[in-house]
């Protein structure tokens, strides 16, 4: 579904990407696993084309993004839930889900769409008229991966939704992408918490520095010398 080339992308022509390269198949969950610096939201800034890549070339269902603007590629079906979520904090639930919706073309399937991701997030119901910024930090998280899905996403890309959640709510979002996936949705995880990214994902990729540096199932990288020692002290 997603193919990145020999991408290379960074800031001010000083590239902080060099040579990434990993593909993602349809109803696969997939995890890119990396520390603080190493470049996880400048591969995502990439696919969303936030930022134009210096060399490489990414092609989504068989058809080159990486010239394409940003809504372009939304509208090809591709959701970014960003880091740090940005929710609307003034505004409610409702309404945040329904910016994400702003691709689709009428009514009847905008509220078809909010009433599966309510589905999804019966919590977010129950919350339905709520500031944003009154919800607690797991479920702002939960709002920014919901307001994602009403795009009606083929590719949903969630950067680091972990940061700043107490474990116990990590694993609960885990949960929810979990049974997204189950439910068809293919996924990009980018993530620092490198254990559970791992257990849940299909397959995974190692980012250092920049550059991929090992590939395989999640299983497999967890048990890899190299993720046990760089990632888990061991
Ligand atoms: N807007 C920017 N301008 C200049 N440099 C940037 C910018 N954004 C990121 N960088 C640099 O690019 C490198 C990779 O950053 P990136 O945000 O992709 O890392 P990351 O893997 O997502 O890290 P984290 O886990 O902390 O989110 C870092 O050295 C960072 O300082
Ligand atoms: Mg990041």
């Amino acid at each position: 579904m997603l193919k990145v080339k020999n991408l290379s992308a960074g800031y001010d022509n000083v590239p902080v990407i060099f040579d990434v390269s990993f593909e993602i198949n349809e109803g696969e969950m997939v995890s890119i696993i990396g520390s603080n610096g190493a470049g996880k939201t400048t591969i995502l800034r990439a696919v969303s084309g936030l930022i134009k890549p210096f060399a490489g070339e990414i092609e989504f269902l068989g058809k080159r993004i990486d010239m394409l603007p940003p809504h372009e590629i939304v509208k090809l079906g591709i959701a970014h839930v960003p880091e740090g979520r940005h929710v609307f904090g003034k505004m409610t639930v409702r309404d945040n889900l329904l910016i994400g919706a702003y691709t689709l073309k009428n009514d009847d399937e905008v509220k078809k769409t909010l009433e599966e991701v309510y589905e999804i997030f019966p919590r977010l119901k129950e919350r339905e008229n709520q500031k944003a910024e009154t919800l607690s930090g797991g479920e702002q998280q939960m709002l920014a991966i919901a307001r994602g899905l009403m795009s009606k996403p083929k590719l949903l890309m969630v950067d680091e939704m972990s940061l700043g959640l107490m474990p116990i709510f990590v694993d609960k979002v885990l949960e929810i992408l979990k049974e997204i996936s189950r439910r068809g949705m293919t996924i990009l995880l980018v993530e620092q918490k490198v254990q559970e990214a791992l257990e849940v994902a299909d397959r995974g990729y190692v980012l250092q520095t920049g550059r991929i540096v090992a590939e395989g199932s999640g299983k497999e990288l967890l048990e890899s010398e190299l993720v046990k020692k760089a990632y888990m002290g061991m």
